[in-house]
């Protein structure tokens, strides 16, 4: 019994400390993702530094954060209104925003980046970010699709870098998906586990492979349904009714195609079928082609396989 709790103290306290390295984040990029991700970790109580080379994008993400903040507070602090607003200032209080990324990592345990999907893009950064960063800084990317070790071969820090995959929109969905890449030392993913547990989300380990576990699984999905309707076995209306009836899917793969964003499916796809030009499921869309060259991208453009107007 002794040996039990012994062991259980341990665990706990071991667990606790490889936590409490991370307290100071820094997310770089403001746009959908980085903002939520600055959110949940401000709301955990984590100082947050969100990094934008655009000014503009980061006033809008930091009110765009405050009125999130003030929805949920409605809600929860229903009869304490005063409590709700205190809530509301203490996490604001814990979220500072930067558009000189380097001035920032160097009081930073962990950097977030959520920028553009762009590989050179991406290797640029974290390549500036690596030479003013402490050693002890964990460095990982939000990538959906890219792999980890291509990012991190940028640095020299392949031990201290990993994948921490949010899902949209992330202050509600529970998901994160920790990506352990060949160099990612244990201590390190085991560091990205345990910050991803502290922000109140259920990580899953995953291995750095094309699309990890759930894009690997639901671009394919999404894009057979496309050849499906390509092919005249359904409209799309039937597909999607079929999915959500038959099959339980709270969306119909077109309807979850417009609200991902057409562009960004296809970026997906066309890059893992320039890796792998042999596997069907990788194959591009004529249709899902000529959406996007009509700039018809999804509910974000109005827009995609259905209308939005
Ligand atoms: N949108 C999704 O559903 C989703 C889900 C999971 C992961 N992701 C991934 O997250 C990342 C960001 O996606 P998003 O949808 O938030 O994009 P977004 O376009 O909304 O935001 C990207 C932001 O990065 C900024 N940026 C670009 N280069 C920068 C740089 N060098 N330094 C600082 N800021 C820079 C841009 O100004 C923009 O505000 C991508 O890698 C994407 O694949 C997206």
């Amino acid at each position: 019994m002794a040996f039990a709790t012994h062991r259980i103290v341990r665990t706990l306290t071991s667990s606790a400390s490889r936590s409490a390295a991370i307290k100071r984040v820094t997310v770089i990029g403001g746009g959908l993702m980085g903002a939520g991700i600055a959110q949940v970790a401000a709301t955990t109580g984590h100082t947050v530094v969100l990094v934008d080379m655009d000014e503009d994008i980061l006033k809008k993400s930091i009110k765009g954060i405050e009125s999130s903040l003030k929805r949920v507070v409605k809600k929860k602090f229903a009869d304490k209104p005063e409590a709700g607003e205190e809530f509301v200032q203490k996490v604001m209080n814990n979220v500072s925003m930067a558009t000189d990324a380097a001035s920032v990592v160097k009081s930073s345990d962990l950097v977030v980046e959520a920028i553009v999907e762009n590989l050179k893009v991406k290797q640029g950064l974290f390549s500036a970010l690596d030479k003013v960063a402490p050693e002890h800084t964990i460095f990982a990317s939000n990538t959906s699709s890219l792999p980890i070790a291509d990012i991190a071969s940028s640095t020299s820090r392949l031990d201290r870098f990993g994948g921490l995959h949010f899902f949209n929109p992330v202050p509600m969905m529970k998901l994160v998906e920790v990506i352990k890449a060949p160099g990612t030392s244990q201590q390190t993913f085991d560091s990205l586990m345990d910050f991803t547990k502290a922000l109140g989300k259920h990580p899953v380990s995953c291995k750095d492979t094309p699309g990890f576990i759930v894009n690997r699984l639901l671009v394919p999905y999404m894009l057979e349904a496309v050849r499906l309707y390509e092919r005249g076995h359904g409209s799309k209306e039937d597909i999607d009714v079929a999915m959500k009836l038959g099959a339980g899917y709270p969306m119909g793969p077109f309807e979850l195609l417009d609200y991902v964003g057409l562009d960004t499916s296809k970026f997906i796809i066309d890059g893992w079928y320039e890796k792998d030009p042999d596997n069907p499921l990788f194959a591009p869309s004529p249709i899902l082609n000529k959406l996007v060259a009509e700039g018809k991208l999804g509910k974000k453009s109005g827009e995609g396989f259905y209308k939005y107007k």
